[in-house]
């Protein structure tokens, strides 16, 4: 994809240092290649080395610059230690994005305490954590931006989600919370509510739905470089971005037994 420039031709994130929390899959992948190619510097992050090199091959083949560091963010040892790497390397956060997240398709009774943990772990206090610890990052940015990818579930509900669910409804009102508290320091925070994306993890959770209802990872990628390149004096708190021929009640779920554990599918 050809660089993203500004009415001057200079790269619309040129000289920006952007993180992306879970940018090896899937939407995160794709953000960090699309933030890149904007000439973001780009740090991705995640569990698995192999993938995160991968990614990092990709934007340096495209004439971007990236570099990995693994994490989980679900450790607080983890999360203070990404932070300090990036205070050392850079001073500054200029771009936030939380996408890294997991899901249970389960009913109540199979949602054990553990399982409830780890999607709320995973999917709230993770991205908690990492604006937490970075938060003097992006007040040095002094236009830092915290882009947190949310579910469109997390707004409606949905059938044997419920872990899921509630932890991507904390995650909206965390963002909602968020986007007022730290107007002040000329950071701004918004939320993104996708349905269904075309992530290899999508069609592990819901083999059979209709292919039409998912839309891509560039295409939520875009709408991340939109957010991150509007005006300094707008915001769009809360972006629902989905396919025109989603309907929520016409994806067939099914419970898995015994409960999905682990590296689960992501339910939109
Ligand atoms: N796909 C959809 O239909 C859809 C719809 C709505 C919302 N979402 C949300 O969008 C986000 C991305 O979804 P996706 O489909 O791109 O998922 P994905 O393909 O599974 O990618 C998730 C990424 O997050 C990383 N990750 C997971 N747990 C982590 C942890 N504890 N610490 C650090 N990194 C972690 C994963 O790498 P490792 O496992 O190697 O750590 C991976 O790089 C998620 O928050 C998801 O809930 C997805």
């Amino acid at each position: 994809m050809g660089q993203a420039v500004s009415a001057d031709h200079k790269p619309l994130l040129a000289g920006k240092v952007a993180v992306v929390v879970g940018g090896g899959r899937g939407i995160g992948r794709a953000t960090a290649k699309r933030l890149a190619s904007a000439g973001a510097r780009v740090i991705v992050v995640s569990r698995t080395p192999a993938e995160l090199d991968e990614v990092v091959a990709e934007i340096e083949a495209d004439g971007g610059r990236a570099s990995a560091r693994v994490g989980d963010i679900t450790r607080f040892e983890d999360v203070q230690s990404l932070a300090d790497f990036i205070r050392e390397a850079y001073g500054r956060v200029d771009v936030l994005v939380n996408s890294a997240g997991a899901s249970l398709i389960a009913t109540l009774d199979d949602t054990t305490p553990t399982e409830w943990d780890r999607i709320i772990d995973t999917n709230l206090k993770g991205p908690y954590l990492c604006i937490w610890a970075m938060l003097d990052l992006l007040r040095a940015s002094n236009s830092g931006q915290v882009v947190n990818i949310a579910s469109k579930v997390g707004l409606t509900g949905y059938k044997l989600v419920s872990a899921y669910t509630a932890a991507k409804a904390g995650l909206i009102g965390l963002s909602r919370s968020l986007s007022h508290e730290l107007r002040r320091d000329n950071v701004r925070v918004v939320v993104i509510c996708p349905g269904p994306v075309d992530t290899p993890m999508r069609w592990a959770a819901t083999p059979h739905m209709d292919p039409k209802m998912a839309i891509s990872a560039s295409t939520v990628a875009d709408t991340i470089l939109f957010l991150v390149t509007l005006d300094s004096a707008a915001t769009a708190r809360e972006i629902v971005v989905e396919a025109i021929e989603y309907d929520e009640q016409a994806v067939p779920i099914e419970a898995s037994q015994p409960p999905v554990s682990s590296s689960s599918p992501v339910f939109g």
